[in-house]
């Protein structure tokens, strides 16, 4: 079998994690404790990713920068027979809206053939991108966010404030979302998860037409893999803040803390993702339940094949068997 049709059949095996992962951290959802939530979303998904044959590698594992629980770098996860993976992990990608009940938080894991990702340390790191259909070059992360939207109109054939940029609120942004509204581009500030947003630059239907700003690395490496199956162009570096972050890059091999990853190099080899919804988002629904079943929606891409599909699944609470 080639590695890629070796990936397709994980896929299932790790929608499961990603649902039963997702419903874990569902119960959760509103309780105002942040470490609670991640808990129960590592815990859950450490112990379904184990039961999963293959010989799984994590290689993300989103915690570390927040001192929150996590699946550790270089953790061996799966049952330890069957075939060799890197999995890049967030259980919980949006704790603080997962904590506060609010919308767009969700479980994502990617997995390529071992190599196939980053080994990104959980650092901040500074990024841009769009969706698919626009000449290579259109965006650089160096540019200002201003000449970036410019291009990108240019590109659409549109104005400027018909192009509407996704950014992180955050007090680091303000000059970014100031520059972007003198020049009359609509600005889309979210609260948190900057990976659902980056795959909402690829998405028709969603208005988001650009990414652009501070956020996770290991973030950063997952909607990278979720646009190299939707297509789209992708910029990013890291941010090193101190001689400590310095370290855990350096630990990771990275030896040049000022290059400029693309997408390519971000994601090198064929990935697939997946994305379950613990609250109601801009991609996929929440989870819904009752006394006796639980249903879960989720996005699922690879790149192998550019299959991208929404998956609603539902069990019964008894024996936790998805139909
Ligand atoms: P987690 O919930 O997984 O910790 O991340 C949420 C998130 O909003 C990411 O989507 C984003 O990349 C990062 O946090 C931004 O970090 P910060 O909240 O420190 O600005």
């Amino acid at each position: 079998m080639s590695a890629t049709d070796n990936l397709s059949s994980l896929v299932d095996s790790l929608l499961r994690v990603s649902e039963q992962t997702a419903a874990a951290a569902n119960k959760v959802v509103g309780y105002g404790d942040e470490t609670l939530a991640d808990q129960v979303a590592v815990d859950a998904m450490r112990s379904a990713l184990n039961q999963v044959p293959m010989k799984g590698r994590i290689v993300i594992g989103e915690g570390e920068r927040d001192e929150a629980p996590m699946l550790h770098v270089g953790e061996e996860v799966g049952t330890g027979n069957g075939v060799a993976v890197d999995i890049a992990v967030d259980p919980l990608e949006g704790t603080s809206v997962t904590a506060r009940g609010m919308a767009n938080a969700l479980v994502v894991l990617a997995v390529s053939p071992r190599g196939g990702l980053l080994h990104a340390p959980d650092t901040y790191m500074s990024k841009i991108a769009i969706g698919a259909g626009y000449p290579t070059g259109t965006i650089d992360l160096d540019e200002t966010p201003a000449n970036n939207v410019r291009s990108l109109a240019s590109a659409k054939g549109v104005r400027p404030s018909e192009i509407c940029v996704s950014v992180l609120d955050r007090p680091r942004h303000q000059d970014v979302i100031e520059s972007l509204r003198e020049i009359g581009a609509r600005v889309m500030l979210i609260p948190d998860g900057d990976v659902a947003t980056v795959i909402a630059t690829a998405l028709e239907d969603c208005l988001v037409d650009m990414y652009i700003g501070i956020g996770g690395a290991p973030e950063g490496v997952l909607g990278a893999a979720a646009l190299k199956c939707l297509g789209g162009e992708m910029y990013t570096r890291l941010v090193i803040r101190n001689s400590d972050e310095e370290k855990r890059a350096k630990r990771l091999g990275i030896e040049d803390l000022n290059r400029c990853y693309s997408l390519g190099d971000l994601v090198t080899d064929e990935v697939s993702f997946i994305a379950t919804g613990v609250t109601d988002g801009i991609l996929v629904d929440g989870v819904t339940s009752d006394d006796n079943y639980v249903s879960t929606h989720s996005l699922v891409m690879s790149s192998a094949n550019k299959l991208v599909r929404t998956v609603q699944s539902q069990w019964q609470v008894s024996d936790n068997n998805a139909t």
